[in-house]
């Protein structure tokens, strides 16, 4: 039996597996310009975040209709069900959508067939958090916002994502203020590949809640301590980091000294099915590689839980809690 956890830091559209991506393909008549999905597969050598943003938004083509997005969102929460995740967060990033000419209304509605049976079908409750596309510009942030006001008893939550060099947290205060005027949770990436001066952006400018990736707050010790004293949560993803060049090898990963630091961190997936593996994955390798002790990974478990947007639901949060120090290791724990 895996580990129960949360997933905190996961793009919907990053579980898009290339079998689904040829199916999803031959019936929308939409042409992929990989011969099958082992050519497909082979494309998966990144260089750094926007090598990987070209594929992710390029393979997004085949979304098209509500059940598109049904049919990908249940093929995720059945592999994270299997690898012990009991509640999702999870992103999705309507302007790369709405760019194709999707409707919101198809993307909300289609992610809701999957996500409002979710408990009944997959035994994993969720949330749901929209993510702006940083390199894009403001205005179409604000716009995007207004789109999605008649479907935010569907939403949580927004984020930040996408290129993040040279797109600070500052460029979103308006949305930002917007988003918490209409009682929305907030949280951004920061820290991924742009600098530590934007995870305390994200935080003073933005009102986050949580950060997204937040890696790079090592190199500054005065974030890393204010970051423990106010038990900001980091939803780190080390499988991601490693793919993605963020981290020379897993072995280099500075999640051991972060946890020593006592930063709230969290172990996530990011984009599985280009990263190599689900959030059972991560807390696999981080164990293995790492050499995390038995008591660390219960923390990051119950970190996850901890981290989790459950305010309205304490008692599921109590349980989940409950079941995470109830666990008994085993040694094919993931
Ligand atoms: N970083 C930024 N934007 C993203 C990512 C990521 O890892 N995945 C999907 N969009
Ligand atoms: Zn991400």
């Amino acid at each position: 039996m895996p580990l129960p956890k949360a997933e905190l830091h996961l793009h919907i559209e990053g579980t898009l597996e290339p079998e689904l991506a040829f199916r999803l393909a031959a019936r929308n008549g939409v042409e992929l310009p990989y011969a099958d999905t082992d050519a497909l597969r082979k494309a998966y050598q990144f260089e750094d975040l926007q090598s990987f943003l070209n594929l992710y938004y390029e393979l997004m083509a085949v979304l098209r209709t509500e059940q598109d997005f049904a049919d990908l969102a249940n093929a995720y929460l059945a592999r994270a069900a299997a690898q012990g995740v009991r509640h999702a967060e999870i992103f999705f990033d309507p302007q790369a959508h709405l760019a194709r000419g999707v409707a919101m209304v198809t993307i909300v509605e289609g992610l809701w067939r999957a996500l409002g049976r979710s408990e009944e079908n997959h035994g994993v409750s969720t949330r749901l958090i929209m993510c702006f596309l940083r390199d894009l510009s403001a205005e179409s942030a604000l716009r995007t916002l207004e789109m999605a006001e008649p479907h935010l008893d569907r939403i949580t939550g927004v984020g930040l994502d996408s290129a993040e060099v040279g797109h600070p947290p500052a460029k979103f205060r308006e949305v930002y203020e917007a988003a918490a005027a209409l009682g929305l949770r907030r949280v951004a990436h920061a820290g991924e590949e742009g600098p530590p001066e934007y995870i305390a952006e994200a935080l003073d400018v933005l009102g986050v809640e949580r950060v997204d990736h937040g890696l790079r707050c090592v190199e500054d010790p005065a974030l890393v301590e204010r970051l423990v004293r106010e038990r900001i949560p980091l939803t780190l993803c080390p499988l991601s980091n490693v793919r993605l060049r963020t981290v020379d090898t897993l072995a280099d990963h500075p999640l051991p000294a972060m946890l020593d630091a006592g930063l709230l961190c969290t172990v996530n997936s990011d984009d599985p099915a280009y990263f190599g593996g689900y959030a059972g994955d991560n807390f696999a390798a981080v164990r293995q590689t790492l050499g995390l002790s038995e008591d660390r990974l219960r923390e990051l478990a119950r970190n996850s839980f901890l981290a989790s947007f459950l305010e309205d639901d304490e008692e599921r949060r109590a349980r989940y809690l409950a079941e995470v120090d109830a666990y008994e290791f085993g040694d094919a724990v993931s």
